[in-house]
């Protein structure tokens, strides 16, 4: 393949990357944006093995063969609600790819040789922050993988001094940088370029580590943002356009992201980084004794509250995943609205383990999209509910995030399904949520806890509604 279509089909990819950002901004246009987001890369793909710059294509086909069928087992073999990790484990394969890109740019004897003067600065500057950014990534997107698949307790590690320990690190880390250029110069720099990566990995650790489990979210979307990062870092060491522009475009979307989520959470994103929220109070979680008693509630009761009911909130939460009780949603949300009661569905920004965790769910059950609200739309209107139904979610649901100060999840904005008539609550026990704090919700008069699998608990439901 000639340079001139190879720029051309560089070209194609991004549009039809951008055009897949867009498409999937909104639920109804995902599938077309994931077709576009697929068709880029099968022509990105195509353009740079065909391109001119490989000279070996075997190599890179055995490789792509071995790649693409891990690839494959791995996301026939993974369930739903282990994804978050999978994205989290995939994200440490660009950040390991980044620092392995860095190496091997600075080991190659052409490349010493093809740049010289500013261009050879920038070329060395190109390669640190490659290794740098890939390495945080990498043993970041570890750890989150293992705090997300449970391997590691989600309880943060508070080393003491740990803000000094981050500085230290960081100015040690710009010490280094100069000391590589200055190596480079006379064609040496290994030791520090390890050194460094040897820090950003430890910082990796310490960053994620660091991390209290309700502010996970926003380190899921840092992470992605980094990966971007890592990957248009790789594409400058390579002179790869498409590397550069879709390394960038996944970096800024996931920095939005991360903003989004911050904002959702009422953190502050530099906050949360440091390790700064979610961490200082994790031992006044209330225990279920503490709080009084629950009231629970069978399927025939709960089938009675829901005909009887004119306004229904389905909240969906983790446990809804775990369950796989979107389709029965589905069902039970068509049942009640051909009997002409008014359901609708409040989505919590970080409901699940992951970015619009819920809504894929209820998109996969072909749950309507104009009855599927964000928290900020309908939070004002449970005074007006006759019955929630709480869908296997607890910290989403939180009272003490707005009551109590030192929650670990304090100032997290909620959905305040409390306000309503009566609140149900399907869950399997007492068990705390993802924050591992006890939730006042269960305790409160006008809750009533539906305990079992949700599907399980939700079938029954449906099966008596119906009749
Ligand atoms: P959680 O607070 O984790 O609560 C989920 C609840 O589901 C649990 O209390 C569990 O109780 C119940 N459950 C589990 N399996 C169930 C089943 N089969 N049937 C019925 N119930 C079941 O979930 P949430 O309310 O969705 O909140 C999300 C949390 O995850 C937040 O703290 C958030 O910060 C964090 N997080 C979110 C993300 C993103 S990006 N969304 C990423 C990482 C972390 P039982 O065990 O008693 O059944």
């Amino acid at each position: 393949m000639s340079e001139g279509l190879v720029t051309v089909s560089y070209i194609g990819a991004t549009i039809l990357f951008i055009l897949a950002l867009g498409g999937l901004s909104h639920p109804e246009t995902s599938r077309r944006g994931n077709a576009y987001g697929i068709t880029g890369m099968i022509i990105a793909i195509l353009a740079t093995v065909l391109g001119p710059e490989v000279s070996v294509i075997g190599i890179v086909i055995a490789c792509m063969l071995i790649g693409g069928t891990i690839g494959l087992i791995l996301a026939l073999k993974v369930q739903m609600t282990q994804m978050p990790e999978l994205v989290a484990i995939l994200h440490s394969l660009v950040g390991i790819a980044a620092v392995l890109v860095g190496f091997v740019n600075f080991m190659d004897p052409d490349a010493a040789l093809q740049f010289s003067g500013a261009e050879k600065t920038i070329h060395e500057i190109e390669i640190y922050l490659g290794v740098l950014i890939g390495a945080v990534t990498f043993s970041g997107s570890v750890i989150a993988f293992g705090k997300l698949s449970g391997k590691i307790s989600g309880n943060p590690l508070i080393l003491p001094a740990r803000h000094w320990i981050n500085l230290g690190l960081l100015i040690l880390s710009i010490w280094l940088c100069f000391e590589f250029m200055d190596q480079a110069q006379a064609g040496g720099g290994v030791i520090p370029l390890l050194i460094m990566t040897a820090i950003a990995l430890a910082f990796g650790v310490h960053m994620v580590m660091a991390i209290g489990g309700a502010d996970m979210p926003v380190v899921i979307s840092m992470l992605n943002s980094y990966s971007g990062w890592a990957a248009a870092a790789t594409g400058f060491m390579l002179s790869n356009d498409l590397l550069i522009v879709t390394g960038a475009l996944v970096g800024s979307s996931g920095a939005i992201l991360s903003y989004i989520m911050c904002r959702a959470m009422n953190r502050n994103f530099i906050g949360v980084i440091a390790g700064g929220f979610g961490t200082e109070s994790a031992g006044t979680a209330g225990t279920s004794s503490d709080q009084g008693e629950v009231f629970p509630i069978e399927f025939e009761e709960v089938s009675d509250l829901l005909t009887a009911a004119r306004e229904v909130m389905i909240i969906p939460g983790y446990g809804m995943a775990v369950a796989q009780a979107q389709h029965t949603v589905r069902d039970i949300t068509k049942t009640l609205r051909d009997k002409g009661v008014n359901v609708r569905f409040g989505i919590h920004p970080v409901a699940g383990r992951m970015p619009g965790h819920m809504n894929v769910l209820l998109a996969e059950a072909r749950v309507p999209y104009d009855i599927v609200f964000e928290m900020s739309e309908i939070n004002d209107d449970f005074p007006a509910i006759d019955v929630t139904i709480v869908v296997g979610a607890n910290d989403i649901v939180n009272p003490d995030a707005l009551e109590d100060p030192n929650s670990p999840i304090a100032g997290m904005p909620v959905l305040e399904c409390w306000k309503g008539k009566t609140s149900i609550v399907l869950k399997r026990s007492m068990a705390s949520g993802y924050a591992g704090v006890q939730n006042p919700l269960f305790f409160k008069d006008n809750t009533r806890m539906f305990f079992g699998d949700a599907k399980n608990s939700l079938d029954s439901v449906l099966a008596e509604i119906a009749k």
